[in-house]
C-alpha cells in the first residue's frame, strides 16, 4: 500500500498543477465571457448616407469584401476558400439574408464576433482576423454593420469547411485560444490613428508578423516578417529599418499606388493594395506611413524567423551573372538599379534583401503583376521564366541577384527550385 500512497503524493499535486495551468490559460483568453453571446441592447444604428459611406470606406480598409466574396460570386455572400495546414476554411455570408447571412444578428452580436471571434456558430477560426479587429471603436463597428446591412442580400450558402480532426471541431478552438490568443486591450491604439489602422482594420500583422511553428502569431514577432501560412510568400518586416528607403510621403504613395521608387507591390501585397489600400484617404495613408516608419526594428530583423533550411553551403552563383545580363538587365538595369516608376530596382529590393528566398524564386518562376490603381493605371509586369530557363539557371540567377543586390548569402540549387515549382497554394 505504500506505493499507492507514493503515487498519490506525486499524482495529486501534478493534477492540481495541471488544473491551475488550465485555469490560468482559460482566464488569459478571456474566461467565459467570449462564449456568452450578448443580449440585444437595442442600441439604434444610424443609417444615414454619411454613416454608410464611412462604413463602406472602413470595410475597404478591413478588406472584408475580398475575403467574404467567392471568385465570381456576389459581394459579401461568402464562400472564398482559405487553405490552412489543417484543410480548407470557407468565409461566411455577411449579407443581410436572415437565414444564411447576418440579417437576423443584432448590432451587439456583430460587435461581439468582431472583438471576440465568437458567433452563433461558436468560436471562429482565426483566418477571420478578429485578433486584430478587437481594438476597433464602437463607432467604426457600427458603421461597418450599417454598411453591410445595405449591400444586396444573398441566400448563398458557403461550402462546409473541410478540416481534419480535431481542427474540424469548433470546440477545439477553445484550446487553441488558451494557448495562443491574447485579447488586445480595447482601445489600446486609439490615440495614434496610424497604429489604430495598421493594427486594427488593416490587420497588417496577419501577414507581416512572425509566426510560431503551430502557425500562431509569435508573442514577440510583431511586424517582424515571416512566411504567410497557407501561401508560398514571405512578407517582409515592417519597421523603421526595412522602410528606411521610403520617406513618409513615398510610403503613403506606395500604399495607395502599389509602386514607388523604393518598391513595388506583388503577390498578396498587390491584392491588398488593389482591394483595400488604394482607397485610403490622404490623412489615413500618411498616418499609417508615419506609424510604420516609427516601429523599432526587431532584434532579429536581419536573421528573420522562418527560413528555408539552409545549411552552410558554398555559394553557387555560377553563370548567374551571364543569365542576368541576358534575361534581366534590360528591365532591371546593369547594376540592378531599375528604372523608377517602371521596373523596380533589385538593389536592396524586398525579394533580394529578405532572409527568405521564396519571393525572389517565385517572381522569377511565375512573374508578377503590380496592381492596377487610380495612381498607377498601367502597371508594368514581370514575365515568367519557368518555361525559358532551366531550374539550374533559375537557381544561379537567384543566387546572383540575392548576393549582389541584396547582400544575402544564397546557395540555392536546381533541386531547391524544383521543390518550389509546386507553390500553388494561393
Ligand atoms: C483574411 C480573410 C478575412 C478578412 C480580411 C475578413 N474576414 Fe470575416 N471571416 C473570414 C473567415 C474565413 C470567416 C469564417 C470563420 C469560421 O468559419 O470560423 C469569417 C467570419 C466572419 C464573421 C462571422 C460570421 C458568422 O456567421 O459567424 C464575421 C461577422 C466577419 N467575418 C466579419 C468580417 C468583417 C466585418 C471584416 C472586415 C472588417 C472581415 N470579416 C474581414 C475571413 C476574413
Ligand atoms: C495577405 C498578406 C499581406 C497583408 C494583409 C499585408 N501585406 Fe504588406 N506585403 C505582403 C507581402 C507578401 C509583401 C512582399 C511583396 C512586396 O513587396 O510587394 C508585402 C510588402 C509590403 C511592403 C513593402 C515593404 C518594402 O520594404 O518595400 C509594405 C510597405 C507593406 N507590405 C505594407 C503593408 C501594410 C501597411 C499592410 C496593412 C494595411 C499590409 N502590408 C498588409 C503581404 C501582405
Ligand atoms: C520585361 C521587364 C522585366 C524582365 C525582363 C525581368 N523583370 Fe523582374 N520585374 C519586372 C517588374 C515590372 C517587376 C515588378 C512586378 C510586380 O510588381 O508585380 C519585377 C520584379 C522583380 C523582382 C521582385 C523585386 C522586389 O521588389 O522585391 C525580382 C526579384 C525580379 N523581378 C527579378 C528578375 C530577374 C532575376 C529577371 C531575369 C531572369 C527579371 N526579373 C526579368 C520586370 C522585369
Amino acid at each position: 500500500m505504500k506505493w499507492l500512497r507514493l503515487i498519490g503524493l506525486v499524482a495529486v499535486p501534478f493534477a492540481l498543477l495541471l488544473m491551475a495551468i488550465g485555469l490560468f490559460l482559460f482566464a488569459r483568453q478571456g474566461g467565459f465571457a467570449p462564449y456568452r453571446l450578448p443580449q440585444d441592447s437595442g442600441r439604434p444604428i444610424a443609417h444615414d448616407a454619411a454613416t454608410l459611406a464611412r462604413g463602406e470606406y472602413l470595410a475597404r480598409i478591413g478588406d472584408c469584401e475580398a475575403c467574404h466574396t467567392a471568385p465570381g460570386g456576389s459581394a459579401y455572400a461568402g464562400g472564398r476558400r482559405f487553405a490552412t495546414d489543417y484543410g480548407s476554411i470557407y468565409s461566411s455570408n455577411l449579407t443581410a439574408d436572415r437565414e444564411h447571412g447576418i440579417g437576423a444578428w443584432s448590432r451587439d452580436e456583430f460587435a461581439h464576433a468582431m472583438r471576440h471571434g465568437v458567433s452563433r456558430r461558436g468560436p471562429l477560426y482565426p483566418v477571420f482576423p478578429y485578433e486584430h479587429f478587437a481594438t476597433l471603436s464602437d463607432a467604426d463597428i457600427d458603421a461597418i454593420f450599417a454598411y453591410l446591412r445595405s449591400v444586396p442580400a444573398s441566400a448563398h450558402v458557403p461550402p462546409d469547411n473541410r478540416l481534419t480532426f480535431p481542427a474540424s471541431w469548433r470546440g477545439a478552438l477553445v484550446l487553441w485560444r488558451m494557448l495562443h490568443y491574447r485579447p488586445a486591450a480595447p482601445a489600446a491604439t486609439m490615440d495614434d490613428r496610424g497604429r489604430y489602422l495598421v493594427d486594427g482594420l488593416g490587420h497588417c500583422a496577419m501577414c507581416h508578423s512572425a509566426r510560431e511553428a503551430s502557425g500562431a502569431l509569435a508573442v514577440d514577432g510583431y511586424l517582424a516578417g515571416g512566411r504567410i501560412p497557407g501561401s508560398g510568400w514571405y512578407a517582409p518586416p515592417l519597421d523603421a529599418k526595412q522602410l528606411q528607403h521610403y520617406s513618409i510621403d513615398q510610403l503613403a504613395d506606395y500604399l495607395r499606388a502599389g509602386v514607388a521608387d523604393s518598391g513595388t507591390a506583388y503577390g498578396p501585397m498587390a491584392e491588398v493594395v488593389y482591394r483595400s489600400l488604394q482607397y485610403l484617404n490622404d490623412e489615413d495613408a500618411l498616418a499609417m506611413a508615419r506609424y510604420l516608419k516609427s516601429v523599432p526594428a526587431h532584434p532579429q530583423h536581419d536573421s528573420g524567423f522562418v527560413l528555408l533550411p539552409e545549411p552552410a553551403r558554398p555559394s553557387v552563383a555560377g553563370n548567374g551573372a551571364d543569365i542576368y545580363r541576358r534575361a534581366c538587365a534590360d528591365c532591371h538595369g546593369k547594376d540592378g538599379e531599375g528604372e523608377p516608376g517602371r521596373y523596380p530596382r533589385l538593389r536592396d529590393a524586398v525579394a533580394t534583401r529578405v532572409p527568405d528566398p521564396i519571393d525572389a524564386v517565385r517572381m522569377i518562376l511565375y512573374g508578377g503583376f503590380a496592381p492596377t490603381t487610380a495612381r498607377n493605371p498601367l502597371p508594368y509586369s514581370m514575365p515568367p521564366f519557368v518555361q525559358r530557363l532551366s531550374a539550374a539557371d533559375i537557381a544561379a540567377v537567384t543566387n546572383f541577384v540575392r548576393e549582389n543586390f541584396g547582400g544575402q548569402h544564397s546557395s540555392l540549387t536546381a533541386t531547391d527550385i524544383q521543390a518550389m515549382h509546386g507553390i500553388v497554394l494561393d
